[in-house]
């Protein structure tokens, strides 16, 4: 996609981190930008600032794990800017570490409904409105570099396993797209470590039964996490690889090269069909 000038670009968790500098990105790019998020008080200061610098737009409270709250933000998008031309399926939380078997079933259902479902309930509200259309347009999910690789990242498999289906369903889409001749593509956004309130997430569940705070000997691995988010890379380049990639039409987005190895030695193992090391931390 070429222009993105008076375009419009929905970001869900555009309140915070990497769904912010997206929208900060797009508006910098002239497009008119819908901001959704669940964090009402955030969400609103994100709006106020883009409207400060003089961008047109709007912001709707949205919890992208219930698809009639999806529905009703393109609906909104529509209202307001009468089309759609990006959506980023950005929205997702981080997770308790531990190992997989001690994930509680609320756990999976929180991690899941929001990873996952958020970015289906996108994918099944937005692609129908942007195939009317007609029009170049553009899908953005956002996974992880825990979508790509799994041995490296254990004890982080409700996580991995959100991140793994959401590469899965995007790779899918695009060739689905494709082979239809459809004007709308996709990419998929595979980063690292990324300087946000992502280790944070916890903010935002509202149901906590069944919650389980990390056994103690997991407690460590959870800081030396936060010590690497910490010290990740700021969300605004991500972002602008992200317009990059929108502007080449670009499936896979992977700000992090250094994985580039790890990658490369288990698309040579399942090859080989060998066990990886396991990683010592
Ligand atoms: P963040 O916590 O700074 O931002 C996430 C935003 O999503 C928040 O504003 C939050 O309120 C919102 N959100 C949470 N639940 C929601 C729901 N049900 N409906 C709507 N909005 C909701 O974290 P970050 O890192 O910016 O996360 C964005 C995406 O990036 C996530 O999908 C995450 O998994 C992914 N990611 C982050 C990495 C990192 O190192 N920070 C690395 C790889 C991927």
């Amino acid at each position: 996609m070429r222009h993105l000038k008076s375009k419009v670009a929905v970001v869900t968790g555009a309140a915070s981190g990497i769904g912010r500098a997206l929208a900060q990105c797009f508006a910098a790019e002239g497009m008119r930008v819908v901001l959704a998020d669940i964090e009402v008080d955030r969400l609103q200061m994100a709006e106020q600032e883009l409207r400060d610098s003089g961008a047109q737009v709007i912001a709707i409270k949205t919890d992208v794990a219930n698809p009639d709250s999806v529905d009703a933000l393109a609906e909104a998008a529509l209202t307001a800017f009468g089309a759609i031309h990006v959506v980023c399926n950005n929205a997702g939380v981080g997770t308790v570490i531990g190992p997989i078997w001690e994930r509680s079933v609320s756990d999976w259902k929180w991690v899941l409904g929001i990873n996952l479902w958020g970015v289906i309930h996108g994918i099944r509200t937005f692609i129908p409105i942007l195939l009317r259309q007609g029009e170049e347009a553009h899908v953005v999910n956002t996974a992880s570099i825990a979508g790509l690789l799994a041995y490296p990242f254990p004890f982080m498999g409700v996580y991995n396993t959100s991140k793994h289906a959401i590469v899965a369903l995007s790779e899918t889409l695009s060739s689905e797209l494709a082979l239809l001749g459809s004007p709308v593509k996709v990419s998929v956004l595979c980063p690292g470590a990324v300087q946000t309130r992502i280790m944070d997430s916890e903010r935002n569940r509202f149901d906590t039964s069944g919650r389980h705070p990390p056994s103690p000997e997991f407690v460590q691995a959870e800081e030396t996490l936060r010590a690497m988010i910490e010290a990740g890379t700021l969300p605004q380049i991500v972002a602008s690889l992200v317009v990059s990639a929108i502007h080449e039409d670009r499936l896979y987005i992977f700000p992090h090269a250094e994985y580039g190895e790890a990658l490369r030695a288990q698309v040579e193992d399942i090859i080989g069909q060998r066990t990886p090391a396991p990683l010592k931390t």
